[in-house]
């Protein structure tokens, strides 16, 4: 299983703070934000990782991050010249993707979970998480049955079927970049990793697992600003235990 951290974009959100960085580089409590996807891939078991960034600030990444030995995993990076969308991680990532299965994650989720039984019980298709969340209208919102089968996902709708919100941490198998080779961009422009979804589900093959564990879209100043002191608290929690 390879790994992707899609490190990208824009970060208009976040003006004037990524005026002059990029938002991954961003602290978050003790760390940089793109400390916290690396773990997650990490204790996931996956140590072999493309980081899609942005020309602007690329050389602050490598600058950071390094070959990933300190991490104790590899690190290939990839530019991605435009923000074309999630789905153009397949694209770019072609060649590090090889004849393998990949899970990405996004550069500014952060999680404080341990998906590694579930990336080692992988077996093909898609993976995909979905959690209860207040603003479903901002992500990818999952429809499900009286089963909880799900039905239909979709990207941003201003109605969504659902307070399911599709978190950013998916797992396919090597498909994907044939699948995203042929995807056209959508009404937004973008290529998106919800059309992918799509065509898993279609072919019966996408899993939604429910998450129930912590997980911050860190993309505004508010989420943000509660990731912050989530980990800030944790961080003082695992003090007081080391101290006991
Ligand atoms: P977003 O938060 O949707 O986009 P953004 O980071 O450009 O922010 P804004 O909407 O405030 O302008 O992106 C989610 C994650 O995916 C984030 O880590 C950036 C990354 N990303 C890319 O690397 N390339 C892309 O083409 C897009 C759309 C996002």
């Amino acid at each position: 299983m390879k790994g992707i951290i899609l490190a990208g974009g824009r970060a208009t959100r976040l003006r004037p703070l990524t005026k002059i960085t990029s938002k991954q580089l961003l602290p978050v409590y003790n760390k940089p934000m793109i400390y916290y996807p690396i773990d997650t891939l990490i204790k996931a078991g996956i140590t072999d990782i493309l980081i899609i960034i942005a020309p602007d600030y690329a050389g602050q990444f490598l600058n950071l991050l390094g070959s990933g030995v300190e991490f104790g995993a590899r690190f290939t990076y990839e530019i991605q010249e435009e923000p074309k969308g999630l789905a153009d991680a397949f694209r770019i990532g072609k060649n590090f993707i090889g004849n393998d299965d990949v899970t990405m994650i996004l550069g500014d989720n952060i999680f404080d979970e341990d998906f590694s039984k579930k990336v080692s019980s992988f077996k093909g298709g898609a993976t995909v998480y979905a959690k209860q969340v207040t603003d479903p209208e901002r992500f990818g919102v999952v429809e499900f049955d009286q089963n909880m089968t799900a039905l239909s996902i979709e990207e941003k709708p201003k109605i969504p079927k659902s307070n399911y919100a599709v978190v950013g941490l998916y797992t396919y198998d090597n498909r994907v970049v044939k699948y995203a080779e042929n995807l056209q961009p959508s009404a937004r422009g973008e290529i998106e990793i919800t059309d992918l979804n799509n065509i898993y589900l279609k072919n019966g093959e996408l899993t939604v697992n429910i998450f129930k564990g912590l997980w911050e879209d860190a993309g505004t100043f508010d989420s943000l600003l509660r990731v912050q002191n989530i980990m800030a608290q944790k961080h003082q929690e695992s003090l007081k235990e080391l101290q006991k």
